[in-house]
């Protein structure tokens, strides 16, 4: 693999080998030296043309800890608010001398489109680009919800799939990237998804999605998942009134306070999580966001770790000989 953009482009050991490494890379994150001399001398882009705080960090971070010089790039105060070209761009970052680009565009594709064009010949990571994928996300989050069974089951993590575990994705599906992601890879790995939103808030072609659709959250949630990830209703991207207010939303469709309370009583281990940013009151309540099930800042932290390994197999496939990646 060269470039990292979509996660239905990752076969299971391919996957499987990100996520171990990664759990190498937390352990090494645990350590009072945090840093590794892996990626010495090599120089990482962040070029972020769409707002972020934890992705953007969180890959800043990643290349730091494996010791690459990061340069940071955004489209606000930069020659692209002069309407420089993607393809120039890209060409700048060449010549100065980058050795990856990781990049979020609004643009569905616009990732792709530089993996797929001879403008530069570097590995790229998409960080999310508009409604399609974000690959890191759903990496990071496979690596939560594994880390945490193989807690709870007192076993390794490593080698290991989401074979048979179950996980609704709830809310803003039509907008959410991170709900495409998570859905193949989630697949990939041998989870069930059910995907519960509004009518409203699913895209056209879902129904043949390889998961189940829902729009009652309160069945989905009696009947027992292992996970629910709650998604951000993305104010940004909605020209049209897709529901009728806020309040109604969260009644239908948040994970409320009252929803908290019967996922308490009903003794069922259900995970819960969030890519962050939340809000609060909409789709999560502080109660649930804050609660004992909420894994929202282990995700976090998990994120560098999927960073590191992401771009360490991208730079370096040394480690790797065996796999494709
Ligand atoms: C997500 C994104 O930007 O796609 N956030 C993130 O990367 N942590 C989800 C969102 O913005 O709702």
């Amino acid at each position: 693999m060269k470039h990292l953009i979509s996660t239905r482009d990752l076969s299971r050991a391919e996957a499987i080998q990100i996520l171990d490494v990664a759990e190498e890379m937390r352990e090494a994150g645990t350590r009072e030296v945090k840093k590794l001399p892996a990626l010495r001398g090599r120089t990482v882009v962040n070029l972020f043309f769409e707002d972020s705080t934890r992705t953007r960090i969180s890959f800043e971070a990643a290349a730091k800890r494996l010791s690459a010089d990061v340069i940071n790039f955004s489209a606000k105060g930069s020659s692209v608010s002069k309407g420089e070209s993607l393809k120039d761009t890209a060409q700048t970052l060449l010549a100065i001398g980058a050795d990856a680009v990781v990049i979020r565009h609004p643009a569905s594709g616009a990732p792709a489109r530089l993996a797929a064009t001879d403008w530069i010949d570097l590995p790229i990571v998409n960080a999310g680009d508009g409604m399609h994928e974000h690959p890191t996300q759903a990496l990071l989050d496979a690596f939560t919800l594994r880390r945490q069974l193989a807690l709870r089951e007192n076993v390794s993590p490593l080698g290991r799939g989401l074979d048979g575990l179950k996980v609704a994705i709830v809310g803003d599906i039509l907008h959410s990237r991170v709900a495409r992601s998570n859905l193949w890879l989630l697949r990939t790995l041998g989870a069930e998804v059910t995907m519960v939103a509004p009518p409203t808030l699913l895209p056209v072609g879902s129904g043949n999605w390889p998961c189940t659709i829902s729009y009652d959250l309160d069945s989905v949630l009696n009947a027992g998942v292992d996970a629910v990830m709650m998604l951000r209703v993305q104010g940004e991207r909605m020209k049209a009134a897709y529901f009728p207010n806020p309040r109604e939303y969260s009644r239908y469709w948040g994970l409320d306070d009252a929803r908290l309370g019967r996922l308490n009583a009903s003794g069922m281990d259900t995970l819960i999580l969030h890519p962050g940013p939340m809000n609060r009151g909409l789709e999560i309540s502080s109660a649930a966001a804050d609660s004992d099930r909420a894994l929202v800042l282990e995700q976090v932290t998990n994120g560098v770790a999927v960073r590191m390994a992401s771009l360490y197999l991208l730079l370096s496939g040394d480690l790797t000989k065996e796999s494709s990646l």
